[in-house]
């Protein structure tokens, strides 16, 4: 049986929580595969809004198994508060969620180092999360990490004591003014180890290797944004994991051969939250007018988000690294009312005209040139069908769909899972 994979085709916040939410009804399990609790995905139905971090996003169907895989980084006092959070819903937690011995686990310290590592770079910030990915993952590549299946033995405690003092000595390096309490952070951090401890802490990749045999139907969700990718994305303003298509089969042990439908997800605008480049970033009243009807906060940090127009460069860039199939526009309705829609279609640079996302998207010289469309008035909200939409709305997407060669099936109207339109 085969694998489909859904993942954001920006810098993250396309609203892979609400498509992920909206499709598990059609798969028997939901298996998350990189990133932390530096997500924030955002699901909305029954007038509730819902932001989980490490959970993955099927976890409100009755019949979905939900899978924390090896590639994934999880704190456990986030995990735990997840967990409350959800105690209204009597969620059967100990059959319906699993994770994997081989994912790491984010210590107290690793948050400490992310805050100092971000501190000591001063304008050069990454404008990192501060939920301590970095040095986790940095741990893990080190091979010096602590994974889940670690707090089941021994001699984990001793282990988890030589990290942290290596941690602490990396601090004084640093040089910067932290105020932390460790003993506070620990005892919150061993408390929520034994609420980790009672999940089911399995070999990930062997039990969907059986599923797979079983012909059960797997969705691997994504977090962040393909251009936030360790590789591929906008280097050294990423996060440190796989976001895109081979993230899955790294943090899964998912073949590449058993993946096949690939969903891209974008926004039919463009935004990002912390530093780096956003060549078609708007400083106007435009980008105002969008941050304010969109509601661009961070789900994770409450961080106001950067926003501007679509940009075709990335987002081809990021159909052909991910080998896209189907792709979902989200929030067309954030654009009811603007005049005119721009979509960069090139970037002029001091050394020319580029049709492709080069390596120097950094350099500042980067400008993007615009193609005009002309925009909708209509409020797309309580639309529920295709033959109900703008026409000009209908132009946006078909224009879409030719430049980025990819058909779009789902076209996402407002936060709550029936403002979701199917074509
Ligand atoms: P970190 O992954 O927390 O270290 O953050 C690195 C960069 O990725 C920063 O620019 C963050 O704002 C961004 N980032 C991390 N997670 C997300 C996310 O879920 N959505 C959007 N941006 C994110």
């Amino acid at each position: 049986m085969s694998v489909d994979l859904l993942l954001g085709l920006q810098w993250g916040d396309e609203g892979k929580g609400k498509i992920v939410d909206v499709l598990t009804e059609h798969y028997d399990i939901i298996a998350r595969f990189q990133g932390g609790p530096n997500a924030g995905h955002t699901l909305e139905f029954e007038g509730i809004k819902h932001v989980l971090h490490t959970i993955p996003s099927g976890i409100f169907h009755p019949n979905a198994i939900n899978l924390i895989g090896n590639g994934v980084v999880i704190d456990p006092i986030i995990f735990k508060k997840e967990l409350e959070n959800l105690a209204p819903y009597n969620i059967d937690f100990y059959t319906k969620l699993l994770i994997s011995k081989k994912a790491h686990l984010i210590l107290p310290t690793h948050r400490l180092l992310d805050a100092a590592s971000e501190a000591s770079k001063g304008k050069a910030k990454i404008g990192s999360t501060l939920k301590g990915i970095g040095p986790t993952y940095m741990d893990k590549t080190g091979r010096n990490g602590l994974r889940v299946g670690d707090v089941l033995t021994k001699s984990w405690i001793d282990r988890y004591q030589i990290l942290t003092q290596k941690h602490l000595k990396m601090l004084n390096f640093h040089n910067v003014e932290l105020e932390y309490d460790l003993s506070e952070l620990e005892s919150q951090f061993f408390e929520s180890i034994e609420t980790l401890k009672k999940c089911q802490i399995i070999d990930s990749e062997n039990y969907l290797h059986q599923a797979q045999d079983a012909g059960k139907k797997i969705l691997a969700e994504g977090a962040q944004g393909s251009l936030l990718d360790i590789d591929f994305g906008t280097y050294p303003y990423v996060t440190s994991s796989s976001t895109t298509a081979a993230g899955a089969c790294i943090g899964l042990g998912v073949a590449p051969n058993k993946i096949k439908e690939v969903f891209g997800i974008f926004k039919a605008y463009t935004t990002r939250v912390g530093s780096g480049p956003f060549p078609t970033e708007l400083f106007d009243e435009i980008g105002k007018r969008i941050g304010k009807n969109g509601h661009e906060y961070g789900a994770t940090t409450g961080r106001a988000r950067r926003c501007g127009w679509i940009d075709l460069i990335a987002l081809k860039y990021s159909i052909r690294v991910n080998g896209v199939t189907q792709l979902m526009m989200m929030k067309g309705d954030v654009l009811s009312g603007i005049e005119t829609i721009k979509v960069c279609n090139q970037y002029k640079t001091k050394k020319g005209i580029y049709n492709y996302f080069p390596f120097d998207i950094n350099d500042e010289s980067v400008s993007p040139q615009y193609i005009e469309l002309p925009g909708w008035e209509e409020d797309l909200t309580k639309i529920n069908s295709v033959d109900k939409l703008p026409k000009n709305f209908i132009n946006y997407i078909h224009f879409l769909e030719r430049e980025l060669m990819t058909p779009i099936k789902i076209v996402s109207v407002g936060p709550d899972r029936k403002q979701t339109i199917l074509r």
